[in-house]
């Protein structure tokens, strides 16, 4: 188990004992590239995450140490100030750091080491798991705790500043997710709910295409943002009250198409349509209808790939793959996109024959090895004994 090399280690180096952090991952059912749209996501935090053994110190230093990926240990000064390192994730806490002292957070020295088992780079959100796990143990341990709606936004302002302008469905779902449960949040006034996910007889897989991405260095995701972006500000010259797409229907597109860029307007009408579809996934969930949850899972897929363009050959490839297979009743790629994982609804009594094939077939197709896991939805962000 992760958490206790985490611990050992830390007790190793640090001779104390720390109290133990766990931020989950987060899957999507469906709602892709809709939350900085103001629309509609139904994620869910899973039992996969990265753990943060913590404790206080009384040197005004912030040491941070990762020794199962990219090892490394840095050291922040209480006024953020640090010598050079080289790993991606130190960018993280070096924005988080930077954030909570140019916002007056008291915060106070503390010794941290992490690690998980999220794979990197997969759309399970490894960085809103790192964000938000460090900015809830540091502000514990710096005795001043802050809600679950602040550390989502100094989260999401991490994000921005290293280059992804995400919108805030990874965060909330990570802090705020229920074991058993899919999240529903509306990204227009941040409400929320919850709605059980189990559909007796079929299990839930996700496959890893290990196709990686890093969305924050690559400028696809905040092109997506752009033309969502253009197309609101030609809808507002004709309905001034609109503010996002959220506010824009099908018929407003066909009003402004004219003097908007043709790919915008695909990538517009993909947005509200998405919408569109989580409500039929909630619908379907509530009835237990899993062929409905299949075929919305597959319609979402295909969307991404020809109207909002960002799935790649591969993930096409598992997808394609799946349609074809008995007991795949649907699949999706989930996250930014250009890589990651797909989830899969699955049959359970032919769960081991389908994965199987699927992943021969992928093999064949691509000759890139895929993997597995099963999904177990666990809870948000806590303290984990
Ligand atoms: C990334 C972003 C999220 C969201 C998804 C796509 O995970 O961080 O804000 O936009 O992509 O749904």
């Amino acid at each position: 188990m992760v958490h206790k090399t985490i611990i050992s280690f830390f007790k190793e180096n640090y001779n104390s004992n720390p109290l133990l952090f766990k931020a989950p991952g987060r899957i999507n059912l469906i709602g892709e590239h809709t939350d900085y749209n103001e629309g509609l996501v139904l994620p869910a935090s899973i039992e996969k995450g990265i753990y943060f053994a913590v404790s206080g110190n009384n040197d005004d230093t912030i040491r941070i140490e990762a020794f199962l990926t990219q090892a490394e240990k840095i050291e922040f000064a209480l006024n953020g100030t640090h010598k050079k390192f080289n790993s991606f994730w130190g960018n993280y806490f070096k924005a988080i750091i930077e954030i909570l002292i140019s916002e007056n957070y008291p915060i106070k020295g503390m010794n941290c080491v992490f690690g998980g088992d999220i794979p990197i780079g997969s759309g399970l959100s490894s960085s809103a798991a790192l964000c938000c796990g460090f900015i809830y143990a540091l502000t514990k341990i710096s005795g001043k705790e802050i809600s679950r709606e602040d550390i989502a936004l100094i989260a999401q302002k991490a994000e921005h500043k290293i280059g992804l302008n995400c919108g805030l469905m990874d965060q909330y779902a990570v802090l705020f997710g229920k074991k058993g449960n899919a999240f529903f949040l509306d990204c227009k006034d941040l409400s929320h709910s919850y709605i059980p996910i189990n559909l007796n007889g079929y299990s839930w897989v996700l496959v890893n295409s290990n196709i990686k991405h890093n969305l924050a260095v690559d400028s696809e995701y905040n092109k997506r943002r752009i033309s969502c972006e253009n197309i609101v500000k030609e809808v507002k010259l004709l309905k001034p009250e609109v503010n996002s797409l959220r506010d824009v229907t099908l018929k407003d597109l066909q009003s402004v198409a004219e003097n908007s860029d043709a790919i915008d307007i695909k990538r517009a009408k993909y947005v509200i349509e998405e919408n569109e579809r989580v409500h039929q996934m909630m619908k379907a969930l509530t009835e237990g209808d899993a062929q409905a949850v299949g075929r919305i899972l597959k319609e979402g897929h295909w969307a991404m790939s020809t109207q909002y363009e960002i799935t790649t050959p591969e993930l096409d490839a598992l997808v394609k793959i799946g349609e074809d297979l008995n007991g795949i009743l649907g699949s999706r790629m989930m996250g930014g996109g250009f890589g990651g994982c797909t989830i899969n609804l699955i049959e359970t009594t032919k769960l081991d024959s389908s994965i199987s094939s699927l992943l021969e077939a992928y093999k064949k197709e691509t000759n890139i090895e895929a993997e597995y896991y099963h999904l177990a939805i666990d809870d948000g962000v806590k303290v984990f004994s």
